[in-house]
């Protein structure tokens, strides 16, 4: 029997099966990197059971039919169930666009594409930033959606407070569906990676974050995105929840443990291979370093350096030469000098964003961007006395672009939704040699 028509087979059987379960509509769907860059996860919701769903793909019409074979699984919440269903397609083509829909026969998606990265890791790409972004007063969603259709980045990292909250039914219904609803134009074409903050505590071990998104390092149908990393072109990402220092009262020191030995070997790891792929960059929801007029001169000393038998972060990205993490939890932007346990580097004080990018050329500490200005619940942040080594602020409502180059220049600029323009622009650098003027441009 060929492909065409076990699928059609297939198709019928389904048929027969979707008619016993009603209408079965898929929502907010979108897509997350897999275990590689020709991995492409894509998760969707139903409200009802839905029996058998399925994803149809392919590089011109999405004709091949593809089970989900990493999760369906529900959760309930306020007396809510959401069905979360997850499918992962494996083995694409690199620099290829794929069409796909996801559902039932009774009840299918719209058609959406998205287009895998190309091959090998000497290839530029481009990240949007962006913290503590909500369904109401989400001030960057507009301009996302036209960054989005001008193809200004090419994959999505939002590092936390995501809906505000994906919990709440303050907005005319539940606020999480409400924004992965009015974002799947986005989140569908573009992979979404996302880590946990402070808002996606709901009192039930995270059960919103954890249902509905979906990050690589699935072990054995089970996951935990709190915490997990993936190599993409010249870079290798992680993401770490500082929330299980937040909320170690309620959840206990063991996440904590779990995750810091995790981090300690995949960063080790990394170091192995950064010939090939030089670059490491993280993000997380809470700052070590920021000057808003709440923080303090060591903003989350938990966190940052740990205490006793709670081992901190900071000395981990030390050891292992981070070169760049990114931030939210404060509601603005700011840029840091390289910087190690409070003391910076680079500079000679606040600089007020001029170009600095010398500062950036092999630095010796890692680099740390807040960018959590993209839209939130409260007024914008005003900014205190700067923080040792705060390079560049604005509190100005925007998002951070992040074009990784090559394997030695990356660019970041933010942009100001709010003037319609960068409010700055740095280049951070590594190679043999002087610094010289940046290479590439934008
Ligand atoms: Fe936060």
């Amino acid at each position: 029997m060929n492909r065409l028509k076990m699928n059609y087979s297939f198709l019928t059987f389904l048929v027969f099966i979707s008619q016993a379960f009603g209408d079965i509509k898929p929502q907010q769907v979108h897509i997350s990197l897999g275990e590689d860059p020709f991995s492409m996860v894509i998760t969707w919701v139903t409200f009802e059971y839905a029996p058998t769903p399925i994803i149809l793909y392919g590089p011109t019409i999405a004709t091949t039919l593809r089970y989900p074979y990493g999760h369906t699984n529900n959760f309930t919440y306020n007396n809510v169930t959401r069905y979360v269903h997850t499918g992962t397609l494996s083995n694409l083509e690199p620099n290829t666009k794929y069409y796909y829909k996801v559902g039932t026969i009774e009840g299918w998606s719209g058609l959406f594409n998205f287009t895998t990265f190309p091959a090998g890791n000497d290839f530029k790409f481009r990240v949007c930033c962006f913290g503590d972004l909500a369904y109401r007063h989400g001030n960057i969603i507009l301009d996302l959606f036209d960054a989005a259709r001008n193809g200004w980045f090419d994959m999505i990292i939002h590092v936390g407070d995501i809906a505000y909250d994906l919990h709440s039914d303050d907005c005319d219904g539940n606020c999480g569906d409400k924004f992965m609803t009015e974002l799947e134009p986005i989140f569908s074409h573009i992979p979404y990676m996302v880590i946990a903050g402070n808002h996606e505590n709901d009192h039930h071990n995270f059960s919103h974050f954890h249902n509905r998104f979906r990050m690589p390092g699935e072990v054995g149908g089970h996951h935990n995105n709190q915490y997990y990393s993936f190599n993409l072109g010249a870079a290798h990402f992680f993401g770490v929840s500082t929330e299980h220092y937040g909320y170690m009262d309620e959840y206990g020191k063991a996440p904590i443990l779990s995750q810091y030995s995790w981090l300690t070997s995949d960063l080790q790891e990394a170091n192995k291979n950064r010939a090939t792929r030089p670059w490491i960059i993280g993000y997380q929801h809470r700052p070590f370093y920021c000057s808003n007029t709440e923080c303090h001169e060591d903003d989350e000393p938990l966190i940052r350096k740990g205490d006793h038998d709670i081992p901190g972060l900071e000395p981990v990205y030390i050891s292992n030469k981070i070169d760049l993490v990114f931030c939210g939890h404060m509601h603005s932007y700011e840029r840091f000098y390289p910087i190690a346990n409070l003391v910076s580097n680079g500079g000679n004080g606040y600089d007020s964003c001029k170009d600095t990018s010398s500062v950036y050329h092999n630095a010796a500490a890692p680099a740390y961007i807040v960018t959590g200005s993209a839209g939130c619940h409260t007024p914008k942040t005003s900014f205190g006395s700067p923080h040792l080594g705060s390079a560049c602020r604005s509190d100005d409502w925007g998002y951070t672009i992040m074009s990784v180059y090559n394997h030695t220049h990356i660019h970041l600029y933010q942009w100001s939704v709010d003037q319609q323009r960068n409010v700055d622009n740095i280049w951070i650098t590594k190679f043999i040699g002087n610094f010289t003027a940046p290479g590439p441009t934008t």
